[in-house]
């Protein structure tokens, strides 16, 4: 029988989710079916429950459903743990067991696709909410120099590097405080892309070798990467690739094989850029 798979969000309809996965399984020869479930904004459990009891062995979770999968799941990887964020679950053990794989996902695309060496670098988070939260743990393993949280709401982003300062050296601050900092890496870990909009970030704080790498992915360059770029980086980089690299690490986690990835995220950008 077919394995079953799915992601769960609020809204779905756009995710590309199904497709990676569908890649992934023709490249890798392994047989199951990979669908999007919409749940309603109070039924992830109930959504889940269902998919389960139909024989669902895993679940790809997203916006907003994150902490709800973490609550969910009984076991933890470390990394979910620490993010209280969730976003892969395995059904198919004795206990729910949840894992986060954005963090890995951001790191290979970092460091794997785009070449990006993080240790020893002074590297800006933007943000403070859950999409920071799942990658800080796994860029502060890379041993930067430091690493700045910045939110518009500052007490967000003294809070959050609180919670991962025993991982390294890193603090939190608010957007008008970044004034004059240098940072060789900039992270937009902000919802504003999905606006269209680009924080309120302070001019100056890109050198000529800085990168800027925006978590939301669009047809076209984001708000923050259209700024980085007036601002003089080396490069900029949207989310596409750590969609496709955290796909990876969750279908490792379900089938014990990780997929080759580049040619699946060319094949993405070619879609949404035509
Ligand atoms: P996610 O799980 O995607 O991180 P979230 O927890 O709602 O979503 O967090 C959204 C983040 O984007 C927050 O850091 C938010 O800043 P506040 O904490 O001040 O609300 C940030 N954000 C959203 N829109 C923004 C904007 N236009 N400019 C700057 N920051 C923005």
């Amino acid at each position: 029988m077919t394995d079953r798979y799915a992601v769960v969000g609020h809204p779905i309809s756009h995710s590309q989710s199904p497709r990676i996965h569908a890649a992934f399984a023709v490249q890798t020869g392994q047989d199951l079916s990979y669908t999007a479930l919409l749940a309603p904004l109070d039924g992830f459990t109930q959504t889940v429950d269902d998919f389960r009891a139909a024989g669902g062995k895993g679940v790809n979770v997203t916006v907003p459903f994150k902490p709800d999968a973490w609550h969910y799941a009984e076991r933890h990887g470390e990394r979910a743990a620490r993010a209280e964020a969730v976003n892969t679950l395995v059904l198919d053990r004795d206990r729910v067991y949840g894992d986060n794989t954005d963090g890995p996902g951001l790191l290979r695309d970092l460091t794997v696709n785009q070449g990006c060496t993080l240790q020893g670098q002074r590297i800006v988070v933007i943000g403070a909410g859950g999409a920071a939260a799942g990658v800080l743990a796994e860029l502060l393993a890379t041993q930067p120099a430091a690493i700045m949280v910045a939110n518009r709401t500052a007490s967000k982003a003294t809070e959050l590097a609180a919670r991962f300062s025993d991982l390294g050296s890193v603090s939190g601050c608010g957007l008008a405080d970044l004034a004059g900092e240098r940072f060789d890496l900039l992270i937009n870990a902000t919802a504003a892309s999905l606006d269209n909009q680009c924080p309120a970030l302070p001019a100056g704080m890109i050198h000529s070798g800085s990168g800027a790498y925006d978590l939301m992915y669009a047809a076209h360059p984001t708000p923050f990467m259209r700024w980085a770029q007036a601002e003089g980086a080396a490069w900029i980089r949207d989310g596409l690739g750590m969609l496709v690299e955290q796909a990876a690490e969750s279908f490792a986690l379900w089938r014990g094989i990780r997929p080759e990835t580049r040619s699946v995220l060319r094949h993405l950008r070619s879609r949404l850029t035509h």
